[in-house]
């Protein structure tokens, strides 16, 4: 009997678990019922007590070392088991994405409409190629006058690439519809010499807000919010006359920057204000043009160069690098 156990004992250290030999098998052949190992319980006990006292041990041993060998298979095929029912392979080398982002001008524009929004302007939008009287006539730019200078135009056979967003202010009020709470965004166009810091196109916010009642407080006090929101609580304001031919009075807006480091100094032109926007109210002819009545209705008007703004906001000092689609400029705004 001895033999025999030794035997099972070797075949057992020698058994090879594969697809047709699982702990089932296993178990099935050496330890169930009918088991072989069963069987030997059996025929031990019409042994002799010599025998028994010899064997007894052995026997006890080669059960243990099934049962080991068999739990220890079952486990792994359990967790085999749950594996494969898990619905991703986590065994699959990963894909690597690289990650996107937004450009910063619209990174930038969002966050500004958003704190118009938050004000109650809507948002609405105009063609970049204009008409003259939309650009500038109804504007109240008279004919020959030399504001019209002061902006370099591309023409296109009868038409202009617009100069301002405030085209679309024209559009707006054209169509009727009062009061009018506003933000107007889109690309602009002028016929400069490109360097650092201008460009032949840029981008702009125009505002436009056209009530019963609506004053000069209510122009510096909407502009005053949006400061606070973007560029940070306690940024102080000041606002310079000006000329606009679209409106009566004119101011510039300006930001204190600060003289303490030297890009601000030259951003500054070492006054350590930075302007930011030109904003008015509008002209009384401007409103006629649209007929809408300037002794009943008075309204607020701003425009802002998003360009600027951004290249204040994250430090970019030269124009050009927001439309040569660097990956490595762009990769420092994921997540923004
Ligand atoms: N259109 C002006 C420009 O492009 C900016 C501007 C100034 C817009 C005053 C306005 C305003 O609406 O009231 O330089």
């Amino acid at each position: 009997m001895i033999e025999r156990i030794q035997q099972i004992q070797t075949d057992i250290d020698a058994y090879h678990f594969d697809e047709k030999h699982q702990a089932e098998n296993f178990r099935l052949f050496y330890l169930s019922k009918k088991g072989i190992i069963t069987e030997l319980f059996e025929d031990f006990k019409s042994c002799s007590v010599e025998e028994k006292k010899s064997l007894g041990s052995v026997l006890n041993q080669l059960k243990k070392s099934a049962e080991n060998k068999y739990t220890e298979q079952k486990e792994l095929e359990e967790s085999q088991k749950e594996l494969n029912q898990t619905a991703e392979d986590i065994s699959l080398p990963v894909y690597q994405f690289a990650e996107g982002s937004l450009h910063p001008l619209r990174i930038v524009e969002d966050r500004l409409l958003e704190i118009f929004y938050s004000l109650g302007f809507d948002v609405s939008e105009g063609p970049e190629i204009e008409d003259d009287y939309h650009n500038f006539g109804a504007l109240n730019f008279a004919e020959d006058h030399p504001a019209r200078d002061m902006q370099d135009t591309f023409f296109i056979a009868e038409h202009v690439l617009r100069t301002h967003t405030s085209s679309v202010q024209i559009r707006e009020m054209e169509k009727g519809k009062l009061p009018l709470r506003l933000v107007m965004p889109g690309r602009v166009y002028r016929n400069e010499a490109v360097s650092a810091r201008s460009n032949c196109f840029f981008h702009q916010i125009e505002g436009l807000y056209i009530d019963k009642g609506v004053s000069f407080a209510d122009l510096k006090q909407t502009l005053y919010y949006f400061v606070q929101q973007f560029f940070g609580k306690g940024t102080r304001v000041r606002f310079r006359s000006s000329y606009f031919p679209f409106t009566e009075p004119s101011a510039e807006m300006d930001i204190w920057a600060g003289l303490d480091t030297e890009e601000n100094r030259r951003l500054t032109k070492g006054t350590g204000w930075l302007e930011v926007l030109g904003c008015g109210m509008v002209h009384p002819n401007v409103l006629k043009s649209c007929n809408i009545d300037p002794e009943e209705y008075s309204g607020f008007a701003f425009g802002m160069g998003i360009d600027r703004i951004t290249m204040l906001k994250y430090g970019i000092t030269d124009i050009r690098d927001f439309f040569i689609n660097d990956i490595r400029m762009f990769k420092q705004f994921a997540g923004v």
